[in-house]
């Protein structure tokens, strides 16, 4: 079968988020990792992207080198990850679509809202995928929540609550280490800190999990430090398209809590509770009867579920295999339509740019709520209304 050439920019020596992609997308030999801009030191990048197998001609130093460099070969990338800090999103994913490719763009996709719906309609355009990587959604359980709410096994979803809290921003003394002071000044992190940064990611899987989009809502943003611009925890409620009720607490002054992702969906007939730091196991609590605890990799699972599940069961699966779920949607999408075949629904449920323009929008009218004293606020994007 032909791989797919796969490229990357970010995710250099030393990145946070660079080796999971790199884990993910050598999960099913789909790709061939051919091409990278990985630091914003071009040396740096160069020499990385080499010691990483990169042929040295496509070892590039930068975004720009690289989009004239593919652009200009048959055997071109057919997917470029965009694995940078927030606020060069916009500008590398719009390039590299306009020029044809398609894109998985690391998340929040783009600092204002104006950008995101400008990065739909060019990916629209140019007939390409822009997809973002709300990375978490690619866990197979959180699959098997969401069949199972399309099922109805849980009845008409009442209440929704999104938890990503975690206390690695809580100690005072760090205030001026530079990896984190910037997260909280605004001429570098934009108009929010963690909901923009983690929040979002609960925000999106409340839509993912309950099949409904969110359709308004109003903030409270706190600065625990009391010296920080912007928010270290917000409490967000909000509303669904389907009337679901909304609550999202996160956080990043809550000591002892680690990555702290959590959602839980209520039902008219039952309850579902999953954590990502215990993500092999989902608790299912059916009214009126006993808690039941559904294992990942176990018989009678949601094909979806079956699908995303990639060792047998008891053993642990983490977030590069999460991760791993996308690019193998992405990529047996990618390889139909280059196929000029219909791309299988089962590999639709990867995050796309409508995804991350909600998010933008969300992010900014939780900023505006916030601002207004959690006045409540349209939610939904501009595009969207
Ligand atoms: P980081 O600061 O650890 O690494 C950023 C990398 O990008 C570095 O290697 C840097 O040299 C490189 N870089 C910076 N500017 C560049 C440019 N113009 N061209 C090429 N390379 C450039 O950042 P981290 O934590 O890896 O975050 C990167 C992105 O991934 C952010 O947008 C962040 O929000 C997102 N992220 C997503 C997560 C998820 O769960 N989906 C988790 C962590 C981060």
């Amino acid at each position: 079968m032909k791989k797919l050439n796969w490229g990357m920019i970010g995710g250099g020596k030393g990145s946070q988020i660079g080796p999971a992609h790199r884990l993910a997308a050598g999960l099913d030999g789909l790709y061939s990792f051919a091409a990278g801009a990985l630091d914003h030191d071009p040396a740096a990048g160069r020499a990385f992207g080499q010691e990483l197998g990169l042929a040295p001609d496509r070892a590039y130093g930068d975004w720009r080198e690289m989009l004239a460099g593919e652009s200009s070969r048959v055997d071109r990338v057919d997917l470029v990850t965009v694995a940078t800090p927030n606020a060069t999103h916009y500008e590398i994913s719009k390039a590299f679509l306009q020029a044809g490719f398609n894109v998985l763009c690391e998340k929040p996709m783009t600092v204002t809202e104006a950008e995101a719906e400008d990065l739909v309609l060019t990916a629209r355009k140019a007939g390409r995928i822009c997809a973002v990587n709300y990375g978490y959604t690619g866990y197979a359980l959180v699959r098997h929540m969401r069949a199972m709410v399309a099922r109805g096994d849980i009845g008409g979803v009442r209440l929704v609550v999104a938890e990503f809290a975690h206390g690695h921003h809580a100690n005072a003394a760090d205030m001026d280490n530079p990896r984190v002071r910037w997260r909280y000044d605004p001429a570098q992190a934009g108009v929010s800190a963690q909901f923009a940064d983690c929040g979002i990611h609960a925000l999106h899987m409340a839509s993912f999990v309950t099949g409904q989009e969110v359709s308004k809502l109003s903030a409270d943003f706190a600065s625990c430090l009391s010296a920080r611009v912007l928010e270290d925890d917000a409490m967000v409620n909000f509303r669904m398209s389907g009337g679901t009720v909304g609550r999202l607490w996160t956080s990043s002054v809550a000591i002892g809590r680690q990555h702290g992702l959590t959602i839980q969906v209520f039902g008219e007939t039952g309850g579902l509770r999953w954590s990502q730091e215990q993500p092999n196991q989902l608790f299912y609590m059916p009214l009126g009867q006993r808690l039941q605890v559904i294992e990942r990799g176990e018989g009678n699972l949601s094909p979806e579920a079956d699908r995303a599940s990639r060792v047998t069961v008891g053993h642990a699966e983490g977030m590069p295999l999460a991760f791993g779920n996308i690019y193998r949607d992405l990529g047996e999408t990618i390889l139909a339509l280059q196929a000029g075949r219909t791309p299988d629904p089962a590999a639709a449920l990867f995050p796309t740019a409508e995804d991350g323009l909600r998010s933008i929008a969300a992010i900014h009218s939780a900023v505006a709520s916030a601002a207004g004293h959690g006045t409540w606020v349209d939610a939904r994007p501009g595009l969207f209304r």
